[in-house]
Order: structure tokens, then C-alpha cells, then sequence
């Protein structure tokens, strides 16, 4: 079996979706390994250290037309996908729900698609969650990059020139990305408040130390799979009234709210950026899936009353190499648990509880109800 990997579409992602640390448990089962020539360029990994390890260095075109199973970390163009390999395997972030033509080049093409981002959250499957090992990383740099641009430390720091007082962080939905928002910022030293309308995060957020935000909304909830239900317009409204307090009295403000396979919710408008004090920060990590502040713009820093409001994209590119790491070992544990020895190939056994989610696409059929 091939298994290929390609660089990612957007050039300013610097991951690469193989990582030289991860490769030994697929080198040691005999896969053989091709990869687009210049992929760890951006992790600083020249092609010769995947060459030393035994993997092959070809042309995008070869590593496509090639793979028996290809990885990639960006949704591919139709015309790509139009030169796989008859019956191979497209494992990889599809963005789905953004991205619909390519289920009918899957289709036509006869390739089974695999949707990172649809592995179930069970445990058999937390170590090929790319949605978590990614959003850790944005959580973090999140922070980093907001302290940054303000203009003082998080820390409190006793000095003869006087008492520097902390900076105060408030984090508005705490999922994966938010818990380690809180956690980057509380070991900066900061004071962390945080929200998030699904009941159970409050002890979550209490165990790393801050300090959880109650809002009355009403009933909120969960889906099965661990996701926010959708607020109604009253509720929002409600939430973003009984939060303006919290934001104008935090130096930073962290949203990380989102809704799988919907625009995420508005949760700060210009009246609350308004009431903040001047030089104080907004990072909108929701900024790629519509926004949770108004105004804020993709990949810019905005200046708002004041207030600098962030909207950089693609966070887990600012730590590539760790993001990378990750992102390849979510895929090879995939590739590991799939792959038959005997068969010398992946087996996508349609009964498995991760192949029932993930497999979007298979024998020219569109397996998800979504997207049919
Ligand atoms: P996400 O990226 O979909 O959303 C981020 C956060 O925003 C969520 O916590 C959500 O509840 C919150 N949110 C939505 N609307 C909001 C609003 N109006 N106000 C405030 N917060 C709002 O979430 P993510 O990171 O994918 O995590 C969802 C849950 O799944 C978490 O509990 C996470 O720990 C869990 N999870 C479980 C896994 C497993 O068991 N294998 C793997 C990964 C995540």
C-alpha cells in the first residue's frame, strides 16, 4: 500500500500533514511512504529527512495520481481529485460544509472520502481527533498572540517601581480551544473568568483554576455528541447583556464560540466594545466560521472604539511543528487501526463506529443524510 501526503492548499499553512516524529509505526508495518516534494518546508524539515527515513519524495501530481490512501490537511480541488487513483482513499480535513462539489468528484471518481473532521467523539477515537489536537494549539496561541498586542503583562509583579497588577482574561466558550485559553492564560498569571452555555464546562473550568461565569439563559443544553445547541434570539441577547459587564471589566476578551456545521453565534457587539477600556484586546477565534464579535475582520487587527480586536485565521500554523506533530499522529493512529496486515490495506469496515461517522463518501455514494 501508498500511502501519499500533499501540502496544504492555503500556502500560508505552514503544517504538514506528515510530521518526521510520527512515521516509525508505518514504516515498521511496511507501508510504503511518497509525500510532495517541499511538504515539511514550513516546519523546517528538509525532503532528505523523510528521504533518510525511508519515504519518497515526488511531484504533487505523482503523489495524487499514485496514493492508495492520501493525506491531506486542506479540502483538495475537484480537478485533483478527478486524477486519483481509481478506489484509493482521501484521508483528510474536507470542511464539508463549505466545501460541497467535491462529494460528487469523490463520487464520480470512485474514491472513498474520509472527514477528519466527523471522527466520533468516543474514546477509541480522541487519538485521531484532529478537531482537538488542532483547537488545543489555536487555544493557545490565542492567548499569546492577545498578549501580544496588549500593552501590559498578564502577570502581577511586586516591583520597587510599584505593584503591576494582573491582566484579567475572560474566555467565552470553553470547549477544547477555550480549556487551553484558560489554562495559557492562567499560567501567565492572569485572572480568568470564563463562560459557556453548556452546563457540565463549570467544573471544568473551576479545576483549572478560574473562575466560571454564571449567566442565566434558561435552558441550554448539549447535543449527544458533546456539542452546544443553538441559542434562540432571545437567549443571545440575553447572554450578550448579562456578559458586557464581564467584558469591560477584562483586559482580554477570548471567543471561541462555535456550532458544528453553523455560523457561529454573535456574541459581542459594538455597544459592549463600547464599555471596554481603551488598549484592551478582543481575539474572535471564531473569525473563520462567521465571528462571535462584530467587526472583526479575517486576518486583521482592528481598532474599535479603541478596543483591538483580532481576527487572525488558521491558529494552528502559528505552532506548525507542534501542530503538525499532532496532525500526523491523528492520521497514522487512524491509518494503525484500520490497516489490514494480512490484506497489506485499510479496511473500511462500514459497521465500525468510526467509519460510520467519518466516511463520507464510499463506492460512488454519499454515505452522510447531510450532504446527500
Ligand atoms: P466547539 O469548537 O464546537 O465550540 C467551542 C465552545 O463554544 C463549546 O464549548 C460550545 O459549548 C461553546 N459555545 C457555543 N455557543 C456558545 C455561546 N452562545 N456562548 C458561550 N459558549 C458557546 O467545541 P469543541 O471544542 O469541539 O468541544 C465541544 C465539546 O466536546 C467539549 O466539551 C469537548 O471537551 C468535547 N470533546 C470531547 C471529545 C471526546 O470525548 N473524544 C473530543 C473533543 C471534544
Amino acid at each position: 500500500m501508498i500511502l501519499g501526503a500533499i501540502t496544504p492548499k492555503n500556502q500560508k499553512d505552514l503544517r504538514s500533514s506528515l510530521h518526521p516524529n510520527t512515521l516509525k509505526p508505518i514504516l515498521d508495518m511496511g507501508i510504503d511512504i511518497i509525500f510532495e516534494s517541499g511538504i515539511g518546508k514550513g516546519i523546517d524539515t528538509e525532503d532528505s529527512i523523510f528521504i533518510e527515513m525511508g519515504a519518497k519524495s515526488v511531484s504533487r501530481e505523482s503523489c495524487i495520481s499514485s496514493a492508495d490512501i492520501l493525506l491531506s490537511s486542506s479540502p483538495m480541488a475537484d480537478h485533483e481529485i478527478a486524477t486519483m487513483k481509481d478506489k484509493s482513499i482521501f484521508l483528510g480535513l474536507m470542511e464539508p460544509f463549505s466545501n460541497r462539489s467535491q462529494f460528487s468528484a469523490f463520487q464520480q471518481n470512485n474514491i472513498s472520502a474520509v472527514s477528519m473532521e466527523f471522527i466520533p467523539r468516543i474514546t477509541r477515537a480522541q487519538k485521531m481527533d484532529v478537531l482537538s489536537s488542532q483547537s488545543n494549539l489555536a487555544g493557545y496561541v490565542a492567548v499569546i498572540e492577545s498578549a501580544k498586542v496588549l500593552k501590559s503583562a498578564l502577570p502581577m509583579m511586586m516591583t520597587a517601581a510599584g505593584t503591576l497588577k494582573p491582566a484579567s482574561v475572560f474566555v467565552i466558550g470553553v470547549g477544547v480551544a477555550g480549556l487551553q485559553a484558560i489554562a495559557t492564560a492562567k499560567r501567565l498569571g492572569a485572572k480568568v473568568e470564563a463562560f459557556d452555555t453548556r452546563p457540565v464546562v463549570e467544573e471544568q473550568v473551576k479545576s483549572l483554576g478560574a473562575k466560571f461565569v454564571k449567566l442565566d439563559l434558561g435552558d441550554t443544553g448539549q447535543t449527544d455528541q458533546g456539542y452546544a445547541n443553538e441559542l434562540t434570539k432571545e437567549q443571545i441577547k440575553l447572554q450578550k447583556d448579562l456578559q458586557s459587564d464581564v467584558c469591560a471589566r477584562s483586559d482580554i476578551v477570548i471567543t471561541t464560540a462555535q456550532l458544528f456545521g453553523r455560523p457561529a453565534p454573535k456574541l459581542v457587539d459594538e455597544s459592549t466594545i463600547k464599555k471596554m477600556k481603551p488598549g484592551s484586546v478582543i481575539f474572535d477565534m471564531a473569525v473563520e466560521s462567521g465571528g462571535n464579535v462584530e467587526g472583526s475582520a479575517l486576518d486583521e487587527i482592528k481598532e474599535i472604539h479603541g478596543v483591538k480586536v483580532i481576527g487572525f485565521s488558521n491558529l494552528p500554523s502559528f505552532t506548525a511543528n507542534h501542530a503538525s506533530f499532532a496532525l500526523s499522529n491523528n492520521f497514522i493512529n487512524f491509518i494503525t487501526d484500520f490497516y489490514s496486515v494480512d490484506d497489506k490495506d485499510i479496511k473500511l469496515d462500514l459497521e465500525d463506529e468510526i467509519i460510520k461517522s467519518a466516511l463520507l463518501v464510499h463506492d460512488g455514494t454519499v454515505l452522510n443524510e447531510a450532504f446527500k
